[in-house]
Order: C-alpha cells, then sequence, then structure tokens
C-alpha cells in the first residue's frame, strides 16, 4: 500500500518540534512521503533528510503552496483521502473498507483545520473522540492500517541498525 501525510497548518516556531515528529512517524510507519502546505524551516528537513541518510529508506519531505489542489491530484491520482480528526468516524468502524485500498492519503492538522478538508475528504476518521494530537493520531491509524507490518520493516540503503537489546543499545553500522 502506498501512502502518503499531507500536513495543514504549520506554523512556523511553534510547531518545529511536532512537525519534525509528524516526518519520523510517517516515516518509520512505512509513508513514502510527508507534504507541508507552505514554507517549512531548514532545520526540519535537515532532520528528516539526516534520519534518512543514516537510517535508510526512501521517504522524502516537500512543500506545496495549495493542499487542496495537492488532495484533488493524488485523488486524481488513485489515492483515498482520509482526514484525521476527532469529529470523525472511530477508526475501527472503517478499517476493512481501508486496508483494501492500495493508496492513502493522510491529512493531519496543527490549528483549526479549514471546512474543505471536512467536505472534501473521502473520509474523517478519528482516533477515539476525545482531544489529543496528530503525532498520536498518525501512530495509531498507521499501525492498525498496516496490522502491525511496521515492526517488520526493513529500510533500504541504511548505514546503521538497531540490534534490539534487552539492556543498553547495540547498534551495527553497516
Ligand atoms: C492538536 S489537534 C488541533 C485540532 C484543531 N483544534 C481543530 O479543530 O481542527 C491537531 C490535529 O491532531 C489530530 N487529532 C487530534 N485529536 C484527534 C483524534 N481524537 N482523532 C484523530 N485525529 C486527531 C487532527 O489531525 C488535528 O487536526
Amino acid at each position: 500500500m502506498r501512502v502518503q501525510v499531507l500536513r495543514l497548518g504549520h506554523r512556523v516556531k511553534r510547531d518545529k518540534r511536532v512537525s519534525t515528529h509528524v516526518c519520523l512517524v510517517a516515516r518509520a510507519f512505512g509513508a513514502e512521503k510527508i507534504v507541508f502546505e507552505g514554507e517549512i524551516e531548514k532545520k526540519i528537513k535537515e532532520k528528516v533528510k539526516d534520519v534518512c541518510e543514516r537510517f535508510g529508506g526512501g521517504f522524502s519531505i516537500e512543500e506545496t503552496s495549495s493542499a487542496q489542489k495537492y488532495m484533488r491530484e493524488m485523488r486524481e491520482n488513485g489515492f483515498a483521502v482520509v482526514h484525521l480528526t476527532m469529529y470523525g468516524i472511530p477508526l475501527t468502524k472503517v478499517l476493512g473498507e481501508l486496508r483494501g485500498m492500495n493508496r492513502v492519503l493522510i491529512i493531519v492538522g496543527a490549528e483549526k483545520v479549514p471546512r474543505w478538508v471536512y467536505e472534501e475528504a473521502d473520509y474523517n476518521i478519528s482516533v477515539t473522540n476525545q482531544p489529543h494530537s496528530e503525532i498520536a493520531a498518525l501512530a495509531v491509524f498507521l499501525d492498525r492500517l498496516l496490522r502491525g507490518k511496521e515492526f517488520k520493516m526493513t529500510f533500504k540503503g541504511a548505514k546503521l541498525r538497531i540490534i534490539p537489546s534487552r539492556k543498553g543499545k547495540k547498534v551495527l553500522k553497516i
């Protein structure tokens, strides 16, 4: 399954850490790309590129001047558009449908999400109907969607591989 993430409403400086973590979760859970509306800090791009270089994989980070245009383009390309929101249908109710899809574009917000997203998304999906975080919502959504496959993923071209250990830190340099 091809997965992309569209990050809306990133506020420069204020959301730097949260947006970086959204990128890292997207990558670690198998997304191919994250797209931000508007410009983001150079440091976010550098951090994500650094992780990709060291830990491998083909994850990319991009910016678009119009999230709406990007979403519509992706839909034309066969992506189902999933907006994660506490106001949506519980994830558990639509998982069966979603797991049969080949391409999914996941939209996560930061500040108030514009109305068009709720109206144009194919699915408005909640990970509980309580307010929490885009990082948590994305991780739970992808884990359920992929049935835990992220635990077995390997990343091509990695320079470092972690050897899971009960104690201490073991890292293999490749
Ligand atoms: C900190 S919340 C702010 C949401 C904002 N107050 C609004 O009304 O759109 C940021 C993002 O986290 C995600 N999120 C937060 N709680 C969620 C939940 N229970 N289920 C799914 N996504 C959630 C949504 O993508 C949301 O846009």
